[in-house]
């Protein structure tokens, strides 16, 4: 496995043309049938996608996605710049409803309901199916307060202990506990970037989410804050299903059991994390893991 990621990392481009490579790539994604090949269905899932589309105007960024995910577990999405990771990500709690000219049709279900039913009402939704962005995004607000925000908003709490409660539980849940409570009152903006993120994190978990959307949390942070967050990543998946977008294969080995491989908005592969690094099915996962495309 390691072998494989240091010639990702590393790259092998030096051994054929990138425009060589890319215009076979190309040629095979175009005559291929788009079939997702490996494992994209669980028992019991946690949500349910089918034939998920999405347009951004007259172009299609994600093309007829099926796709389970499971309770408890880290599913990590891969692919090239562009392949669509996020936007599919944004399907997942209808963020893309807040991009204008963004279209998703298809079925998505979690824990059985629709959720383009027209009587779901998002923000319940995106409570549900939280999210941490790739650039950590406190509300300018105290450090209680981007915690407390949620549950207050949501009603999930009567009273000020059990809001204090809830606090003191996500902050702790996200590992900021020891860091945080002599300064809950201050800013959550002047934390670390890493702070800041487990700050997100926690405020994500406040209002009892069954899923966290994670698109790319560690991009802007340094490896030990990245370490932190990816223990964090593991203990959480106790509690949640978590969907992490990476351009990191290291950390999607690290963090997931199962890797998804996406490829000009086709789900290209789906399987055991271990599997698609070691054993991948299709050409362009292949390519892709072995650094010889994106
Ligand atoms: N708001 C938008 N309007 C129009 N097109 C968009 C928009 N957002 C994304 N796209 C297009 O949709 C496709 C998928 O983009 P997306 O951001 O989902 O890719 P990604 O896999 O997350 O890439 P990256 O790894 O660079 O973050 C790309 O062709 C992109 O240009
Ligand atoms: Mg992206």
């Amino acid at each position: 496995m390691e072998s494989l990621f240091q010639t990702a990392e590393s790259g092998i481009l030096a051994t054929a043309p990138k425009e060589k490579i890319l215009s076979e790539v190309t040629s095979k994604t175009l005559h291929k049938a788009r079939e997702t090949v490996g494992d994209p269905f669980v028992e019991n899932p946690r949500m349910t996608c089918r034939e998920v589309n999405v347009y951004y105007g007259e172009k299609k960024a994600i093309n007829n996605v099926n796709i389970d995910i499971a309770r408890h577990e880290v599913i990590a999405m891969i692919g090239p710049s562009g392949c669509g990771k996020s936007t599919f990500l944004r399907c997942l709690n209808r963020m893309n409803d807040t991009i204008e000219g963004c279209r998703v049709t298809g079925d998505i279900r979690l824990d059985g309901m629709d959720i383009h039913d027209r009587n779901v009402d998002v923000v319940p939704l995106r409570a549900r199916v939280g999210m941490v962005f790739q650039k950590p995004n406190p509300f300018p607000k105290s450090i209680f307060d981007n915690v407390a925000y949620g549950p207050k908003i949501h009603g999930l709490v009567q009273n000020k202990s059990e809001l204090e409660e809830i606090v003191e539980a996500s902050l702790k849940k996200a590992g900021l506990w020891e860091e945080a409570k002599d300064r809950l009152n201050q800013p959550g903006t002047g934390l670390s970037g890493g702070q800041q993120q487990r700050l997100c994190i926690a405020r994500a978990i406040a209002v009892s989410p069954e899923v966290i959307l994670m698109d790319e949390p560690c991009s802007a942070l340094d490896p030990i804050a990245t370490a932190k967050i990816e223990e964090l990543i593991a203990e959480l998946c106790e509690h949640y299903s978590i969907v992490i977008v990476t351009h990191s294969m290291q950390q999607a080995a690290r963090v997931s059991q199962r890797t998804a491989y996406f490829h000009l908005g086709d789900l290209i592969e789906v399987g055991k994390t271990d599997r698609i690094f070691t054993n991948p099915r299709h050409q362009l996962t292949e390519d892709y893991i072995t650094g010889r495309f994106g």
